[in-house]
């Protein structure tokens, strides 16, 4: 059976994967009306792949005993002034999630609860990829300045994002 602290904590964290799920689709229906679908694309996938996380988490608590509370999700901004500024705020956003992993880290390290650290592990090296992905975009986007032909190059490029859940190994 999970501890109450450590029970709590990973609620709010479900929360947040939801909100960041909720966040992403709002930032997919800017670019749908920017006329970018190839970026509206790579949010949906955004969104997929965060409302795994939650369920990640959701799953995680059921098999240790832990009630899942579904707490109230935050309403997400709804416009931009650009590409660039949008993935700004994924990366911003993305580098306090992973100060919100480590934080369960540290309180699953305090407790002893080493069956919890294990499933974090999963979420560090996934906040890797997570901050990696998101800065390359900014990169390139800022080498752009959102010059038009060259959002439409990078529009093409993120049509193609997939999202496919890992398998329980992985
Ligand atoms: Fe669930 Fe993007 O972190």
């Amino acid at each position: 059976m999970i501890s109450q602290r450590m029970r709590d904590e990973i609620n709010q964290q479900i929360n947040a994967e939801l909100y960041s799920a909720y966040l992403y689709l709002s930032m997919a229906t800017y670019f749908e009306e920017q006329g970018l679908p190839g970026f509206a694309n790579w949010m949906y996938m955004q969104n997929e792949e965060e409302t795994f996380h939650g369920m990640k988490f959701f799953r995680y608590l059921v098999s240790r005993g832990g009630r899942v509370d579904l707490l109230a999700i935050e309403e997400p901004p709804r416009s931009w002034e650009s590409p660039l500024a949008v993935f700004e705020q994924v990366l911003q956003h993305e580098q306090k999630v992973t100060a919100l992993i480590n934080g369960l880290m540290t309180t699953a390290r305090e407790l002893s609860d080493y069956a919890t650290e294990n499933e974090l592990q999963w979420f560090i090296a996934e906040q890797v990829e997570e901050e990696e992905h998101a800065e390359a975009i900014v990169r390139k986007l800022q080498l752009l300045r959102d010059a038009p032909g060259g959002l439409v190059m990078v529009d093409s490029e993120l049509a193609n994002r997939v999202f496919t859940p890992p398998t329980a190994q992985e």
